[in-house]
């Protein structure tokens, strides 16, 4: 769970866990921009009313997320216009989700610490076609 209000520096933060990714400023509103922790492509999105931050690759067929289309608390794939919900991570409509992260805005540092879900094969990788990507 994000804490409301993190009051430890933030070198504090990265004893915890989180991982400082950039900068808010450096994150045009509404959309996503792609970082790599521990070797996890994760796509992290400014909203309207604050951050997120989910795998970066589509389940579908890997399509980059972070350079979807990000309207009403979702992200439309570009590669076939499914929609994830930035919340749950769940494609709208669909049985596949995607890993949701914790961010935190601390100053104008955007933090994320990675959730333990493990990240989802892409529709491709379940049908054998590539080997999953290492985590
Ligand atoms: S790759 Fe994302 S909807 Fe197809």
């Amino acid at each position: 769970m994000i804490p409301a209000e993190i009051s430890a520096a933030a070198t504090d933060l990265a004893s915890d866990g989180w991982v400082k990714v950039g900068r808010v400023q450096d994150l045009p509103v509404l959309e996503g921009r792609r970082t790599t922790i521990e070797g996890r492509r994760v796509a992290v999105f400014r909203l309207l009313d604050g951050l997120a931050a989910i795998d970066a690759t589509c389940p579908h067929k890997a399509g980059p997320l972070q350079d979807g289309l990000v309207a009403d608390n979702c992200v439309t794939c570009p590669l076939h216009d499914r929609r994830i919900d930035l919340s749950t991570g769940q494609m709208i409509g669909y049985d596949d989700a995607v890993a949701v992260h914790e961010v935190h805005q601390h100053g104008d540092e955007v933090w994320v610490r990675l959730s333990q879900v493990p990240q989802t094969p892409t529709e491709a990788e379940r049908a054998g076609l590539q080997a999953p990507a290492a985590v």
